[in-house]
C-alpha cells in the first residue's frame, strides 16, 4: 500500500488544500465536537514538548486556523516569534482572526507556505512543530527534509499525529467511532462528503510508532522519541537536528 508518508502521485496536494480549504469554517468547532475537547490538550502537550524558549523562533507547519502558533506565543517566554504556514488561505484567514482578537500580530505571523518547499532560510528556526499536518503532505519525506533545512542545529522537531489504539477493546470502539460515526458526523456538520472519511483513511495509512520514529532518523533527526496520549489515540514524536 502507498503509505502515508511516501510521495503521493498526481494532484494529491491540490486535492488536500482543496478539501481544507472548503471545511475550514466549521474545522474548529468539528475538532472540539469530534475530539470531545481533547485536542486542546494534546496541542498543549505538543508546545510542552517542543519546549519554546525564550528569544526563540519558531514555525508552526500546516498551521490550519493557527492554534498551535497560538500555544507556542502563549507560554509567555520573552521574544518568542512563530511563524505559521499553510497553504491553505481560507485556514490562515480564521487564523488571522484569533490573532486579531488576541492581539497576537507581533509575536505570530502567518505565511502562505507549502511543506515541501518551505520559504524560510536555512536554519531559521529553533524549533519547529507539525500537529496533524504530516499525514496529509504530497510528499511527506521532502516535507521533513525541508523541516530539517529550516532548523537550527541543536533545534527541536515536534510531530503531532493521530495512531491506533492499543488496547485491543478500546482499539474496537475507537473503530466504531473513527471509521464509522465520525465521518457521518463531520460530513453532516461540514457537508463535506468526503474529507471526515479521508480522516481515518489517512490515520489507517500512517505508519505510527516506532515506523515513523524510523522515518524520522532517515530523514536525518537524532535522539527520537515518542509517546502516547488518551489511550494512545494520538502520539508525540519528537528529535533534534544536530550538527
Ligand atoms: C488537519 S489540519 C491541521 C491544522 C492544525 N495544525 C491543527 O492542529 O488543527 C491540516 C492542515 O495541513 C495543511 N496542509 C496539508 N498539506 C499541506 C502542505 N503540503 N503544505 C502546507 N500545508 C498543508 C492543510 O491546509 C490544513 O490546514
Amino acid at each position: 500500500m502507498n503509505h502515508a508518508t511516501q510521495k503521493k502521485t498526481g494532484d494529491f496536494g491540490k486535492q488536500v488544500q482543496t478539501m481544507f480549504s472548503s471545511i475550514a469554517p466549521c474545522y474548529d468547532f468539528l475538532n472540539a465536537l469530534l475530539s470531545l475537547g481533547r485536542d486542546r490538550y494534546w496541542r498543549k502537550c505538543a508546545i510542552d514538548t517542543l519546549a519554546p524558549q525564550p528569544g526563540g523562533r519558531f514555525l508552526d507547519l500546516a498551521t490550519g486556523t493557527c492554534d498551535l502558533a497560538i500555544e507556542i506565543a502563549s507560554r509567555k517566554a520573552k521574544g518568542i516569534r512563530v511563524v505559521g504556514g499553510d497553504f491553505s488561505l481560507p485556514m490562515l484567514r480564521l487564523g488571522k482572526e484569533k490573532l486579531d482578537a488576541k492581539n497576537l500580530h507581533s509575536n505570530i505571523c502567518l505565511h502562505a507556505s507549502c511543506a515541501e518547499q518551505i520559504p524560510f532560510a536555512d536554519e531559521a528556526f529553533h524549533g519547529i512543530v507539525t500537529a496533524f499536518g504530516i499525514r496529509n503532505f504530497s510528499d511527506p519525506e521532502l516535507a521533513l527534509n525541508e523541516m530539517r533545512r529550516v532548523l537550527k542545529p541543536g533545534g527541536r522537531i515536534v510531530v503531532l499525529e493521530f495512531s491506533p489504539p492499543p488496547y485491543p477493546v478500546f482499539r474496537n470502539i475507537f473503530a466504531f467511532y473513527f471509521q464509522r460515526l465520525l465521518p457521518w458526523i463531520g460530513a453532516w456538520v461540514s457537508g463535506h462528503k468526503n474529507a471526515y472519511s479521508y480522516l481515518p483513511q489517512s490515520v489507517g495509512e500512517f505508519p505510527y510508532g516506532e515506523r515513523f520514529a524510523k522515518i524520522l532518523e532517515s530523514a536525518g533527526f537524532k535522539n527520537i522519541s515518542y509517546n502516547t496520549l488518551t489511550l494512545g489515540i494520538v502520539t508525540i514524536y519528537a528529535g533534534y537536528k544536530i550538527g
